[in-house]
């Protein structure tokens, strides 16, 4: 994929000049490059899939989801995990194969199980008590089985690093790991005849930028296994170890390759279950983040400058929370670049505001840049995750655009909202 500057000394993505993309749809605008996300699934097959080939990988969908998502993930053979009945209805109307994906959720409704169960989707990840009783009723009803793993929480807090010990009593996901809690749940749901159980599942948390924390619960869950085993005699068939490989956002992130995380998963995994003599699970990983972060940008036009002397400048943007609220709810850090000034020494540092009312909507301190100007146009650089995902209409600000580059073509794959949009379901 190519990222840089083309003849116009203007920033290039994916081949297209971003100025004129920003001229031809507007701002602000998502532009998403089709050839990083077919990298990224083409190195889980490479270096994931092949090498281990009972593994599946299943993109999580929370992080960026279209109906042309849905259509890339499944020509390039991933599996899909969806998270709410919205999610799964795109996939449906995607044409998505339902076998293949992966229903989550710590309180699906019963109106979700339904749908889930009605498409006979590959596996249900059961959260709760609540829900392994409906799914076994409904899909009673519809006389079918359903795939099942359970969900636990290894209490392992990857978030900042450490592991806290009474993670798994004070988590909102998951079964907790206590024997008294657990083995009642496997107990129920091999009692079930229209469940079927399979194995388990977790999710340390994203954007790790280490392995340590997969690692240690690698430790928890093949103790489980080995546990679940010496009691009921049964041989754990799967083991769904989530998500969360992080990605480069800034300068300061050391961005790790994903055989860092796979490779390190796989023989911990090996190694335990040769210690415990159990047999190798199939192991499915859950990336999000780690296919699509980086293959989006978000352009923006610079209105307002507003300098306070011996404080800072503030340059205005005609977006910012709405469609990027991660920096606000996270305080997560962002690069960007003035698209049509590339070639230009980085002589201020200013900082990037959006145009809510909230003096908390700022998407960027201390960004060094050259002398903007109103009129310019900004790239925010690695929004592809967890931004037209979690967009809002915020003071009523419509979403932007989503349009997809590839090699020097692009193409709009969600249209702009409009205001008649904002008020098209009030009465
Ligand atoms: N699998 C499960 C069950 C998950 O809960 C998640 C993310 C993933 C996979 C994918 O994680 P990823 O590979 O993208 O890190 N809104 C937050 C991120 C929340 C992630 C929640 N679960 C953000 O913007 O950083």
């Amino acid at each position: 994929m190519t990222s840089n500057q083309g003849f116009s000394g203007n920033f290039h993505f994916d081949g297209c000049d971003t100025v004129e993309l920003a001229k031809k749809y507007k701002t602000p605008l998502y532009v998403v490059s089709e050839t990083y996300i077919r990298e990224r699934c083409r190195e889980i097959r490479r270096d994931f899939l092949d090498q281990y080939p009972e593994s599946r990988a299943a993109f999580a969908s929370k992080a960026f989801l279209t109906l042309e998502m849905c259509r890339i993930i499944d020509n390039e053979g991933l599996d899909l995990d969806v998270v709410s009945g919205g999610e799964l209805y795109t996939a449906i109307k995607a044409g998505f194969p339902m076998e293949k994906i992966i229903f989550h959720g710590n309180n699906k409704t019963l109106d979700e199980i339904r749908m889930a169960v009605d498409h006979k989707v590959g596996r249900i990840v059961v959260d709760n008590a609540f829900e392994l009783e409906e799914i076994n009723l409904y899909a009673k009803e519809k006389n079918c089985v359903i795939s099942i793993l359970f969900r636990v929480t290894p209490g392992v807090d990857s978030h900042t690093h450490k592991f806290i010990s009474t993670g798994h009593l004070d988590s909102k996901f998951g079964i907790p790991l206590d024997e008294r809690v657990r083995s009642g749940y496997i107990k129920r749901a091999l009692g079930m005849p229209n469940v079927k159980f399979m194995g388990f599942h977790f999710h340390v948390g994203s954007q790790l930028l280490e392995n340590a924390s997969h690692l240690a619960a690698i430790d928890i869950l093949t103790k489980l296994m080995k546990d679940v085993k010496d009691e009921f005699s049964l041989e754990t068939k799967e083991l769904n170890v989530g998500g969360g490989f992080g990605i480069r956002y800034t300068e300061e992130d050391d961005r790790k390759t994903l055989t860092y995380f796979t490779n390190a998963i796989m023989e911990r995994i090996d190694e335990k279950c040769h210690e415990y003599k159990l047999l190798i699970p199939r192991v499915t990983i859950e990336p999000g983040r780690w296919i699509v972060g980086e293959s989006g940008i978000t352009l923006y036009t610079i209105g307002s400058i507003k300098e306070i002397p011996d404080v800072r400048i503030y340059v205005g943007i005609d977006g910012g929370m709405p469609d990027n609220p991660r920096p606000a709810l996270y305080d997560a850090k962002y690069d960007a670049v003035i698209a049509n000034k590339i070639n230009l020494p980085k002589s201020e540092v200013v900082t990037i505001a959006g145009k809510c009312c909230e003096s908390g909507d700022i998407l960027i301190y201390d960004l060094s840049v050259p002398k903007p100007e109103s009129g310019d146009i900004l790239a925010v650089l690695s929004t592809g995750a967890y931004n037209y995902s979690m967009a809002s209409n915020y003071n009523r600000i419509p979403r932007p655009a989503v349009v997809m580059v590839k090699e020097g073509i692009d193409r709009l794959i969600v249209r702009r909202e409009t205001y008649d949009d904002l008020i098209s379901r009030e009465i």
